[in-house]
């Protein structure tokens, strides 16, 4: 086996879309460190968003499943990993109540043999220096009302969603491996993300494709449930300074200082669209189905749908034990991180074009036309 190195990573569900935004920001941030870049490349993940990342040789592509625990372990040998960046998931709330079993399969029993795979390579009759940072979400905490404090980590977890349940098993797992094996574990738990390469299922890449499109905007609900937004770029930033600083053992909120409710994200996207459409008469020839091409107004397509069924009404974060302790601190304001994201989806067309393929679009007919009650009103481009 080769020597275990902690600047040797192993970031797993690397081809989605936190995980390629970590590995262009950490090969960006520590020109010494090598990284093997894994993925079982599900409907979720895209080996465009590494492009490039190969040429420069630091960088090493593997298409696998993290419940393969015999490539695991190879990996870990082969390559002499001594940190595992842990981001592979089923991540959508949506498709975990459609269909919950892939969650368990995956978040539960896949980290499951990402543990013990580790465990085998760094803990067997030699101890090899080593970190094992799994990426979590505030979901686990469950929902807030309205006056109470942002989540901090000694609150209890109360998921309430198949994923977020699933999650939430991982992160115990995760827990006892460290409390009972001595496994060197940290663990994040963060607010929702948005920017660059993130699928366009999520909220904002989903409304802002479908602006483009002139096809309705599905609010669930009546649009007040609150989310923390975090520019993916900050979440990266502070995974590294857990990376780098984090205590083994703990776990580390990260938000964005950002708590907005539903509709007025949907409401200002729709206003930056139509702004930048006013700009740049080009994007009325590119998009000629969106509203602000006829000269109407994309909030026009805002429509009201069924809520999602135990749909979390708010999330918050309290970042402040990563604030003084590790210096982290969101660099993005809501402002400039939202306009960098609407930028970047106008000038990567061809990314979010070719993402969407046939099977992406099934599964989003079928899913959203039962809250619309029209499967025209529910398709995308
Ligand atoms: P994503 O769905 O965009 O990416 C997940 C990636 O994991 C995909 O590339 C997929 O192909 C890969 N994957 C799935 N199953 C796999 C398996 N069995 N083996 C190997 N790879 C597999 O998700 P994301 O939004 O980038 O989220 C990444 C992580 O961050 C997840 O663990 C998620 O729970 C967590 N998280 C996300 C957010 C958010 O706002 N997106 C917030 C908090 C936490
Ligand atoms: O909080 C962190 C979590 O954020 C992550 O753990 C998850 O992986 C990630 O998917 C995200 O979960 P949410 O359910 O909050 O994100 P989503 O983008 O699906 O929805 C954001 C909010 O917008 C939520 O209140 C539901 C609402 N929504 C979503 C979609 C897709 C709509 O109103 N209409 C929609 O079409």
């Amino acid at each position: 086996m080769a020597e275990s190195n902690r600047s040797h990573l192993l970031v797993t569900g690397a081809a989605g879309f936190i995980g390629a935004n970590f590995v262009r920001h950490r090969l960006a941030l520590c020109p010494h460190e090598r990284i093997v870049a894994l993925d079982a490349l599900t409907y979720a993940g895209n080996r465009a968003n590494l492009a490039g990342l190969e040429d420069a040789g630091r960088m090493t592509f593997v298409q696998g499943d993290i419940r393969d625990g015999g490539l695991m372990e190879r990996l870990l040998r082969d390559h002499g990993i001594g940190t595992i960046v842990h981001f592979a998931a089923e991540s959508h709330v949506d498709r975990s109540i459609s269909g919950p079993d892939a969650f368990i399969d995956t978040n539960i029993v896949g980290t499951h043999s990402l543990l013990k795979a580790a465990r085998a390579v760094w803990l067997g009759a030699t101890r090899h220096a080593h970190r094992f940072h799994h990426v979590s979400t505030d979901e686990v905490y469950g929902s807030l009302g309205a006056g109470d404090p942002a989540f901090a980590e000694e609150n209890q977890y109360q998921p309430n969603s198949p994923y977020s349940a699933s999650k939430a098993a991982s992160d115990h797992l995760v827990r006892a491996y460290h409390h009972t094996f001595g496994l060197e574990v940290t663990t994040s738990n963060c607010s929702n993300n948005y920017g660059p390469y993130q699928f366009p299922e999520k909220l904002i890449p989903l409304m802002m494709v479908n602006i483009l499109h002139g096809k309705p905007l599905p609010v669930y609900g009546d649009g007040m449930n609150v989310r923390d937004w975090l520019y993916v770029e900050d979440h990266c930033r502070g995974i590294s300074l857990i990376l780098d600083r984090g205590r083994i053992g703990e776990v580390y909120n990260i938000g964005g200082n950002n708590e907005r409710p539903n509709i007025e994200i949907v409401n200002r996207l729709c206003a930056m669209i139509d702004e930048r459409f006013a700009r740049d008469p080009g994007l009325a020839k590119r998009f000629g189905g969106a509203p602000a091409a006829k000269g109407e107004k994309s909030a026009s397509l805002i429509t009201y749908v069924k809520d999602r069924p135990g749909h979390d009404r708010r999330y918050a974060i309290d970042a402040r034990k990563a604030e003084s302790e590790l210096g982290y601190r969101p660099a993005e304001t809501f402002e400039t991180g939202f306009a960098k994201t609407i930028d970047w989806y106008l000038a990567n067309e061809a990314w979010w074009r070719g993402v969407m393929d046939g099977s992406y679009r099934s599964w989003i007919e079928t899913n959203y036309a039962h809250r619309t009650g029209s499967p025209a009103a529910a398709s995308v481009a």
